[in-house]
């Protein structure tokens, strides 16, 4: 199927508004409902899963420290959209197809508003989960202005929940930000990057078994349907259309971009060769902004840039895509220059309604860095591959599935530093719950040796995070062949949340761990 690129406009994303605000909260209601939906402009509406039944969902635009509630209902059928497979963690008979939890990535949140994985709940709150508590979930903002998002977590569905569409972006501002006179209002705009592969009758297609070279036995029988090592779409969709376009002024534009694809990663470069002025990243606003020109975001990640097109007037620009699939080492069906290497376009055609008194500020926020002083624990967590009982590839965290005890247990208020120690071939993009860290260092060392016995042996110098990676992260892409050292305070709540990859695919089977932030002892 050949369709036709940069036909639809790009959809914004429209601001949910509040039920009521009583007692200093905000109460927000949304509803996850089956939808059909127009992705493109010569398919057939998709059947798709959206919160308040659009996809990507509404935007959440609250203060920092405003205290809201939200009230996350399940109005989805019975049956899956997508084939379900009944033998991953979570997800055995008689456990309930259609589950979902809605976690808001990036938040500080208590661990009863964090969307656990088994604190799922069906439709009505029909069943419950294991770790379900609370219907209303509480979210304090009491954090640095950044955008977040918010997308289904139910154990062993995530991959499928996302893949269908529940997912959307969350702001939070503040005045000190608003101050910086950076673009805003309609110049300020959240771009939503997935991937889907959508069929000629405007179907989604997801695979139903992986590909026999993915298993350890080709012979080997295996569920039915069955989880694959990552999917990659055929298509790039910017907030819910297939490659749109975006009429432009010639001036300065603010792109919240999100990568929230299952597993693709995308190097971001401009036709026109243009730089991107990145000012921000996961957790917020950087202490400079970087000029870039092109930006690798994996799964999760966001980054806050500002684009000039105040001396392009007339010009078609081209969002691309150049990063191999899976990441690093990819497989060229997976990327293609001419349909996944194009995100969407830019036309500079529009007159300038008023004079662009916007800025890049030379310095956007005060920023410090965490020091290496009074860490309380230094945790070495390898990332492995292994095959599972049916010979399909198995991701892991410290080699334990989801299901053992919990290893990680920082006490709440310390730092402390992890050293992701990928042995694998792929970066994974970690994401750990409830902070914002910051990256210290990326090394080199001996992936053989260390399988052998244990032990790190480096073979490079320690490598700095570029300077766009220097803010707050709440994801990070831990590379093949290195030990990735991030550093996080840990707090201000106690209780369970999780770590994982954030390739979906990866994350459901099994590379998650719950961990506890534990109280101090008296
Ligand atoms: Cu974006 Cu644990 O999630
Ligand atoms: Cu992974």
């Amino acid at each position: 199927m050949k369709l036709a690129k940069f036909v639809d406009p790009l959809p914004i994303p429209k601001t949910l508004k509040p039920v009521f605000r009583k007692n200093g909260t905000t109460h927000y209601r949304v509803r996850m409902r089956q939808v059909m939906q127009s992705l493109h402009r010569d398919l057939p509406k998709t059947k798709l899963w959206g919160y308040n039944g659009i996809y990507p969902g509404p935007k959440f635009e609250v203060r920092r420290g405003e205290r809201i509630s939200v009230l996350w209902e399940n109005k989805l059928p019975k049956n899956h959209l997508l084939p379900v497979d009944t033998s991953l963690h979570g997800t055995r008979p008689p456990t309930p197809k259609v589950r979902t939890v809605a976690h808001l990535h990036g938040a500080r949140v208590r661990s009863d508003s964090d969307g656990y994985p088994e604190a799922w709940f069906t439709r009505d709150f029909a069943k419950k989960g294991p770790a379900f508590k609370n219907k209303v979930y509480q979210y304090t903002n009491d954090q640095r202005p950044a955008m977040l998002w918010y997308h289904d977590h139910a154990l062993g569905s995530t991959r499928l929940n996302l893949y269908a569409g529940l997912a959307g972006p969350y702001f939070i501002r503040d005045h000190q930000e608003e101050a910086l006179q950076l673009p805003k209002g309609r110049y300020e705009i959240p771009l939503v990057i997935a991937d889907r592969t959508v069929r000629s009758d405007g179907s989604l297609y997801y695979p139903r078994r992986p590909k026999p070279s993915d298993l350890a036995n080709p012979k080997n029988k295996i569920p039915t349907p069955s989880i694959v090592p990552e999917f990659f779409g055929k298509q790039i969709l910017v907030n819910g259309k297939i490659w749109p376009y975006l009429n432009v002024e010639p001036r300065k534009y603010r792109f919240r971009i999100l990568n929230a694809s299952n597993a693709r990663f995308y190097n971001l470069k401009l036709s026109s060769g243009q730089y991107f002025y990145q000012i921000g990243s996961d957790g917020g606003l950087l202490k400079k902004p970087v000029k870039v020109k092109q930006i690798l975001i994996g799964p999760a990640e966001r980054v806050d840039v500002i684009v000039d097109f105040s001396k392009m007037t007339g010009k078609k620009i081209t969002l691309t895509n150049n990063a191999d699939a899976p990441y690093p080492d990819g497989d060229s069906e997976n990327l293609n220059p001419n349909t996944t290497g194009l995100v969407m376009q830019f036309r500079v055609n529009q007159p300038l309604t008023v004079k662009d008194t916007s800025r890049i500020p030379a310095t956007l926020s005060s920023l410090v860095r965490y020091s290496r002083h009074n860490v309380r624990k230094v945790r070495y967590l390898s990332l492995n591959e292994t095959f599972d009982k049916y010979g399909r590839l198995l991701q892991l965290i410290t080699n334990r599935m989801w299901d053992a005890p919990i290893t990680e247990n920082p006490v709440v208020g310390t730092k402390e530093i992890w050293n992701l120690v990928n042995t694998t071939d792929d970066t994974h993009p970690i994401h750990v719950h409830l902070v914002q860290f910051q990256i210290l260092q990326r090394r080199s060392y001996d992936v053989k040796y260390y399988n052998r016995t244990g032990k790190i042996r480096f073979t490079g110098p320690p490598i700095r995070p570029p300077r766009n990676e220097r803010g707050f992260k709440d994801t990070v892409r831990a590379n093949p062949g290195q030990v990735t050292q991030i550093i996080a305070r840990f707090g201000p709540y106690t209780g369970k949340y999780v770590w994982h990859c954030h390739m979906d695919e990866h994350e459901d089977h099994d590379m998650m761990r719950p961990f506890k932030v534990i109280p101090k002892k008296k």
